[in-house]
């Protein structure tokens, strides 16, 4: 059986696949540095599957530590979780985004090529289609403007996978543009874990409708969309993670260098967001309209075919389960993994 690296795996949306790659029978090593995770979700992904995950508390960028995971371990191959993802934080400390998220990319390309591994799976972001992309958002599309450093240092890694490739043909390459996950695995044992005030929307949701904030601002209502708030498309993380199985199947059996969009090709309004939460959990979501967010988009939604022509995935789960699964990990968890 074939064994993946989880780079930044102890993450929400690694430790998430970490379950659907086990159910599919694969073994799991997660590599991480806990700087915005705790190695708890990664027991919680034992007690999900019944079955056992190697794991390794370690900085990516540290080669040298990296040299030992790949000389202990016979890596099929790399899913690259690992990356720091607060946008307005970027902004704050680009520099510091440039050296995480970039040296972590560079450091596995190393790593892989020194051992012989030639798979590796990117998370990527819509973020790259940048500014002036029409909607929706095609592959085929190249990549755009970016609004903040954050989105640059995906664009950039994109750039560094797609010439890694072209120099080595051995090398394969999938990149996976996510859209906006939310959501949380069907037992509520395993969820996203936001440290401090969240930046996304629907853990800020999940925490005025548990009581630890006060109120939800939603930025903006007079843009030009169906009701005046802005439109994304959310997909369950947990369709996100069946996604990478999917895509782990298909490197293991294809020489490759794709793009493709994980989304589920459907954008919701945040009032959609709102109400759906509301609606669906029976709890009132105490919440205000203020004004824009800087660097907001009004719309933003993927074209979902290729990934069904390519990987026969597509999302299964709706706004409905989004938003269950995300109450019910919040309610049963409200201080994440710090009990
Ligand atoms: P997350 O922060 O929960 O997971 C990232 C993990 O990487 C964390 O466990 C963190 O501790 C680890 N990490 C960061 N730098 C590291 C380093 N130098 N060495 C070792 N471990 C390190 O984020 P997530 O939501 O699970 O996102 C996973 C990936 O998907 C990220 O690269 C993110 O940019 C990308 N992405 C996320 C979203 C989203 O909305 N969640 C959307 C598009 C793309
Ligand atoms: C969604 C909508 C906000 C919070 C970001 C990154 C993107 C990707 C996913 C990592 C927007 C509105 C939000 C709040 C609100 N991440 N909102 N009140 O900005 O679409 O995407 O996360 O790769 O790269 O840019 O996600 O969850 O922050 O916002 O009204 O308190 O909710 O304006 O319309 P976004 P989000």
């Amino acid at each position: 059986m074939s064994t993946i690296l989880l780079a930044g795996g102890a993450g929400y949306i690694g430790s998430h696949t970490a379950v659907e790659l086990l159910n599919a029978g694969y073994e799991v090593v997660v590599v991480d540095n806990y700087s915005n995770s705790s190695p708890e979700a990664i027991r919680r992904v034992e007690k999900i599957t019944g079955k056992t995950v190697k794991l390794y508390e370690l900085d990516i960028k540290d080669n040298a530590k990296l040299f030992e995971v790949f000389k202990e371990n016979r890596i099929d191959a790399v899913i690259h979780f690992a990356g720091l993802k607060a946008v307005g934080e970027s902004v704050q400390k680009p520099i510091m985004y440039y050296r995480n998220n970039i040296d972590t990319t560079l450091s596995l390309l190393e790593t892989m090529s020194e051992y012989g591994v030639n798979n590796i799976i990117f998370s990527s972001s819509a973020s790259v289609y940048g500014e002036n992309n029409p909607v929706p958002y095609t592959e085929t599309m190249k990549r755009g403007v970016c609004t903040n450093p954050y989105g640059w240092t995906k664009s950039m890694m994109e750039q560094i996978f797609e010439d890694a490739a072209k120099a080595d043909e051995n090398l394969s390459v999938i990149l996976l543009r996510y859209f906006n996950p939310i959501g949380a695995h069907e037992s509520g044992i395993i969820g996203e874990d936001p440290q401090g005030i969240p930046n996304n929307l629907m853990p800020y949701v999940s925490q005025v409708a548990v009581g630890k904030r006060e109120c939800l601002t939603i930025f903006g209502n007079d843009y030009p969309t169906h009701d005046g708030t802005c439109t994304r498309d959310y997909i369950h993380v947990v369709d996100l993670a069946k996604g990478h199985v999917k895509a782990i199947d298909y490197i293991l059996s294809h020489n490759c260098v794709e793009i493709i969009n994980l989304g589920t090709g459907t954008p919701y309004s945040v009032t959609e967001i709102v109400s759906t939460f509301e609606r669906v959990n029976g709890i009132k979501v105490k919440h205000v309209y203020g004004p824009r967010r800087a660097g907001d988009l009004a719309e933003l939604y993927a074209n979902a075919d290729k990934a069904a022509e390519i990987l026969g995935w597509r999302a299964e789960k709706n706004l409905e389960d989004m938003c269950r699964d995300s109450w019910n990990w919040q309610k049963n968890n409200p201080n994440g993994y710090n009990q």
